[in-house]
């Protein structure tokens, strides 16, 4: 599996605002992350990059930073976007993020309204990017602050704020949400304390550079975990997986489903992995069956949902899933975009203002489905390739690349029958 995009993102926003050297492996070259590393460089961090994987990074602390001379275009990334705007917000030099057409369509205020709290100055443009922050000329001062909505993006946006503060930040959760920010922290040396819903860091912390071994992405993992399911016969390893718990929800709701799937720990891989669990995943073919998502298990799920739906839609019976309103700003109306695509497919669906009801079970169609540039809707309409009765052709699909550049290839060799043409 590719490198955990928000662990590439992470490991090399912390390297870069830490004193030393940092080395990256397993490192997601994908175009989301390689923004992030492009912005890096424009801000003055020296990066270099011997193989694709692996990105060697000469840190000096976050005085070093200076002004960049353009604009930083974060492409896709949400997490970019909003993980800079953290980053940024105590600088003592004008920034500008801007995005391709799907980010600067997507809510930023979430971000910048705590982090003016802070004493940062920062503008947008009713509630979206572009984004201007202003030179900040005194340091920000710590918050307590309450999350309106549970969002890692914005929690990770504070720590990173927090960093260079006065004072102690503390931010409570309203429902847990990937602490990878938290866990790499540590790892770069920063004390970092968490206890509940609760999340604490003490300004004027120094990071020190470190080496971080990424593993492989759950995420992406994701597609072929169902595709497995969805498998005539066979078994499907996806080797070297992070599995923290903040971001396996997937793996409860298939199970659930009946799905037969298995985890064995790659031992001792936590430590290098930036404080994340490992292990190599078995996936056998499953006969599954609808359920009722708990809402508790959305936000731990949050990104796998296009391609649950289509375990919904293969599953007997019925499947309903309320309480993911955040799937509507993601990088594209994540209910809205899935529900055209059940209905091309022929499933029985109902689009609810903050889920879907799906009637499983039917074979799917044949047809052309629209993915609105979102790489994770693609993924998953090449996943239901599995269950059509004639060929899907799925458009817009050049943002695959922003999370999974191989994903064509890596499919290719599960077994699906799939070609890219007309990029
Ligand atoms: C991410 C957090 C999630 C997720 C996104 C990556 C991260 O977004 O959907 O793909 O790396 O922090 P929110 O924090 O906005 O829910």
């Amino acid at each position: 599996m590719p490198g955990d995009k928000s662990i590439s993102h992470r490991a090399l926003l912390l390297s870069g605002i830490a004193e030393g050297a940092s080395r990256i492996t397993g490192f997601l070259a994908s175009e989301d992350c390689l923004a992030t590393l492009a912005a890096l460089q424009a801000l003055g961090v020296r990066i270099e990059r011997p193989q694709p994987r692996e990105v060697l990074v000469q840190g000096s602390g976050p005085s070093a930073l200076h002004r960049a001379a353009a604009p930083l275009d974060m492409g896709n990334s949400g997490t970019a976007m909003r993980l800079f705007m953290g980053l940024l917000a105590g600088c003592p030099f004008d920034s500008t993020l801007v995005g391709d057409a799907s980010l600067m369509r997507r809510p930023m205020e979430r971000v910048a309204t705590p982090l003016r709290l802070m004493g940062a100055q920062l503008a947008t443009v009713a509630g979206r990017p572009p984004v201007h922050i202003a030179a900040c000329s005194d340091a920000l001062r710590a918050i307590e602050y309450e999350l309106p909505v549970a969002s890692a993006q914005v929690k990770s946006a504070i720590l990173l704020a927090a960093l260079g503060a006065r004072g102690r930040t503390r931010i409570t959760e309203p429902a847990p949400t990937r602490d990878h920010t938290e866990r790499m922290l540590a790892r770069f040396g920063a004390e970092v304390l968490r206890s509940g819903s609760q999340v604490a860091l003490e300004g004027g912390q120094v990071l020190r550079g470190t080496r971080i071994a990424v593993p492989g992405d759950f995420s992406s993992a994701a597609f072929f975990l169902v595709a497995g399911c969805l498998a005539a016969r066979g078994t499907l390893v996806l080797e070297n997986v992070g599995l923290n718990p903040t971001r396996t929800g997937l793996l409860e709701l298939l199970r659930q489903m009946g799905a037969d799937i298995r985890t064995h720990p790659v031992a001792g891989a936590m430590e290098d992995a930036g404080g994340e669990p490992v292990a190599d995943i078995e996936v056998r073919a499953s006969v599954l069956h609808g359920i009722k998502v708990s809402e508790a298990l959305v936000p731990l799920a949050i990104d796998e949902f296009p391609v649950f739906f289509i375990a919904a839609a293969c599953a007997q019976g019925e499947t309903l899933v309320r309480g993911a309103l955040e799937l509507r700003v993601k990088e594209s109306d994540r209910l809205a975009v899935m529900a055209e695509g059940l209905r091309t497919l022929g499933i029985e669906h109902e689009l609810l203002p903050d889920g879907l009801w799906i009637r499983g079970g039917g074979a799917f169609r044949g047809g052309t489905l629209e993915s609105h540039g979102d790489h994770r809707i693609a993924m998953a309409f090449a996943v239901a390739s599995l269950r059509a009765g004639a060929p899907l052709e799925i458009r817009d699909v050049a943002n695959v690349a922003t999370s999974f550049p191989a994903f064509v290839a890596t499919a290719r060799a599960a077994g699906l029958r799939i070609t890219e043409y007309g990029s």
